[in-house]
């Protein structure tokens, strides 16, 4: 066979396999095309493949050579059309979604997605915005002393607010040696100063804890829990949230505590409205204030706020003839029950999932 014909029979090969492919739209039809141009036992290419036997011995090199060019185009046609096609159906199936039907919500009964805590939801909230006002959150500790929970809080050793009732005082507990009348023998936990450790009743701690390491000016809060041994009841619970804010710098003034306040809880709520004080007693703050809002059509409590009592800025080292500032407290609960509808504080630390999920 010459050399010639063998080409020629190539060339028209490459030709209407490389058509067939193009045209084919299908799966079917590719397939097909596959089978008929290069399929193992029948194809064309085969039996293109067998006339190399006849062709002149010095020619085969060449037509080898061209056989195999050939062949690897027709099958990048092949490849081509596999391509083509499933771009294709991708671009039909995109076309064909309806952005407009309605969604499925995740149903939380089927798939229990997380929450957070409503209480978490405050506490961020809240971090949120006193965030955009300048405070930066600090943490302190839940075991706390008696310097930074009363003492450099001008709450003399006299103070009512150091009662046994009042506060969680720690203890260590120790079985007795005799292991038949077993005993158990509690003595007060102190700290390093020998006087008596305690859960902190108050985030004030944090404002003194942060004084002692920052020179001012200072501008933080500090959200966390406190202890109070309060038997629990519908308001009351003997663990709960408190946010603290603290502002000291040169020349800050009621004024300051009072936009401030006010900016934080129009941010909070979402609406204009009016903030009054009422005097009141902290021995940390003088003087001292209640703080109410005007909420709902009508004047809500919020929490104790004042300016920052020489006596305390003295105590930490700082000097009130050059910086003052003020200082604000309130319970996070109050605040998250108030928003919510929630009546009874126990809801919130029941952990029953039907309820805590519904925030
Ligand atoms: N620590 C006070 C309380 O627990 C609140 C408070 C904080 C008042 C800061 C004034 C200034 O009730």
């Amino acid at each position: 066979m010459a050399l010639a014909d063998f080409l020629a029979d190539l060339d028209q090969f490459a030709a209407d396999a490389k058509s067939a492919f193009d045209e084919a739209s299908t799966l079917d039809a590719i397939e097909a095309a596959r089978v008929e141009f290069l399929g193992a036992k029948a194809g064309r290419l085969k039996s293109i493949q067998k006339g190399m036997g006849k062709v002149d011995k010095e020619d085969k090199p060449t037509a080898g050579q061209k056989l195999n060019a050939v062949k690897g185009l027709v099958e990048a046609a092949l490849n081509a059309a596999h391509e083509k096609l499933s771009s294709g159906a991708a671009e039909a199936e995109r076309e064909a979604f309806d952005i407009t039907l309605p969604g499925i919500a995740p149903q939380r009964e089927v798939y229990r997605l997380g929450k957070m805590h409503p209480i978490y939801q405050t506490i961020n909230r809240m971090k949120e915005i006193m965030g955009r006002l300048g405070f930066t959150a600090v943490e302190g500790p839940e075991i706390e002393d008696d310097w930074h929970n009363f003492e450099a809080l001008n709450i003399p050793l006299s103070h009512p607010a150091r009662d046994p009732l009042d506060n969680f005082y720690l203890s260590t507990a120790k079985l007795s040696a005799d292991d038949k009348e077993a005993e158990v023998v509690r003595t007060p936990a102190l700290g390093p100063d020998g006087k008596p450790l305690l859960l902190r009743s108050q985030t004030s701690t944090v404002q003194i804890r942060t004084m002692e390491q920052t020179k001012p000016p200072v501008r933080i809060i500090s959200l966390g829990r406190v202890y109070r041994p309060d038997t629990a009841d519908a308001t009351h619970y003997p663990m709960f949230h408190q946010i603290e804010g603290l502002c000291v710098d040169v020349g800050v003034t009621m004024a300051d505590l009072k936009g401030v306040l006010q900016m934080f809880w129009q941010a909070y709520f979402g609406e204009e409205l009016d903030i009054r004080f009422r005097p009141s007693f902290f021995p940390f703050t003088e003087p001292s204030v209640e703080c109410d809002i005007w909420h709902d059509g009508k004047w809500m409590e919020i929490g104790g706020a004042g300016m920052v009592d020489p006596n305390v800025l003295r105590s930490v080292g700082y000097d009130p003839e050059e910086v003052t500032g003020f200082a604000f407290g309130l319970g996070i609960e109050r605040i998250c029950m108030r928003q919510h509808g929630i009546t009874d504080i126990r809801d919130l630390y029941t952990n029953d999932v039907r309820f805590l999920a519904q925030f």
